[in-house]
């Protein structure tokens, strides 16, 4: 097997192959992305998955195939598909609420600054709303993560006219957001958003569970809300779970969401602040 990036690997440790057979275009992606996550890229010749997991004890592989680019480890795969912003923007469409988006108070042309990008499903509902004079900055900490969601991003096409460009429009970082935050001028983007992995892990959201053994866990900090407040002009919103300590903790006071919902947004409004 062959060993293409010398460079020392990301954590957790994980290698970088294609599905069996692969074209060239493919072989170059997977050295591609070797070398972006700084991972070894392993020639999969007629190996299974899991004899290259064990034989270079791999917690996890990045396989790219001709249908996409997944993380596979532990039996679960993570990969980037927009079905459920396709879901809301549907929804949204037919003239339903967005919690997200009433919380965000979000209009076209607004600019959102995503601290906890995943996925990317909040990015590109919040990309559908901002529209073509909007922007959208999406930061992702896990190096994994961040390169999966920005390559389907990117390349993802939908047959619904307004996906795609909604998910064109996201910005990929992949960056701690304390880091990114500081960096920032005061008032550079309406709207920052925070959708931490929940304290008390949810079950029910298999893509999230795939993801969730690369994703940063931590809680968000006091000192990265503090500098939310400067560089929002509009509002900073937190999504959690409905009766979070955390909105209490972080001075979040008003809380948007449906009556019933299990997950709620909490919102600090910066009324009077230049835009
Ligand atoms: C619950 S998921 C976000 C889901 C996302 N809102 C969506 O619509 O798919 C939280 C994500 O934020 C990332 N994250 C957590 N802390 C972070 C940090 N300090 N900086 C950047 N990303 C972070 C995690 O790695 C994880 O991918």
């Amino acid at each position: 097997m062959d060993i293409y990036s010398g460079k020392s690997p990301a954590h957790p440790w994980f290698l970088v192959t294609t599905s069996l057979r692969p074209t060239p275009a493919q072989t170059d992606l997977a050295k591609h992305l070797a070398v972006t996550l700084q991972a070894p890229f392993v020639k999969r010749n007629d190996f299974s998955l899991e004899t290259l997991s064990t034989r270079f004890s791999a917690a996890g592989l990045v396989v790219v195939s001709s249908q996409r680019v997944s993380y596979i480890s532990g039996g679960s795969e993570f990969f980037f598909h927009p079905g459920i912003a396709k879901l809301r923007i549907k929804e949204l469409k037919s003239g339903k609420t967005d919690q997200m988006i009433a919380a965000m108070s979000l209009l076209p042309g607004d600019t959102v600054l995503d601290c906890t990008l995943g996925l990317g499903a909040d990015a590109v509902v919040a990309g559908y709303i901002s529209g073509a004079c909007g922007r959208i900055t999406g930061l992702e900490s896990s190096p994994v993560i961040a390169a999966l969601v920005e390559r389907g991003l990117a390349t993802y096409t939908d047959k619904d006219q307004d996906i795609t460009p909604a998910m064109r429009r996201v910005k990929v970082i992949n960056i701690n957001y304390k880091e990114y935050l500081a960096s920032l001028e005061p008032c550079c983007f309406d709207v920052v958003y925070f959708d931490p992995m929940f304290r008390f892990p949810r079950r029910n959201s298999p893509s999230i569970n795939a993801a969730r053994s690369l994703a940063d866990h931590a809680p968000v900090c006091r000192e990265a809300v503090a500098i939310a407040l400067k560089v929002a002009t509009k509002r900073v919103v937190m999504k959690e779970r409905r009766n979070s300590s955390e909105f209490a903790r972080l001075g979040f006071k008003t809380i948007v969401g449906g009556r019933y919902a299990p997950v709620v947004y909490g919102v600090i409004e910066l009324r009077g602040k230049s835009q």
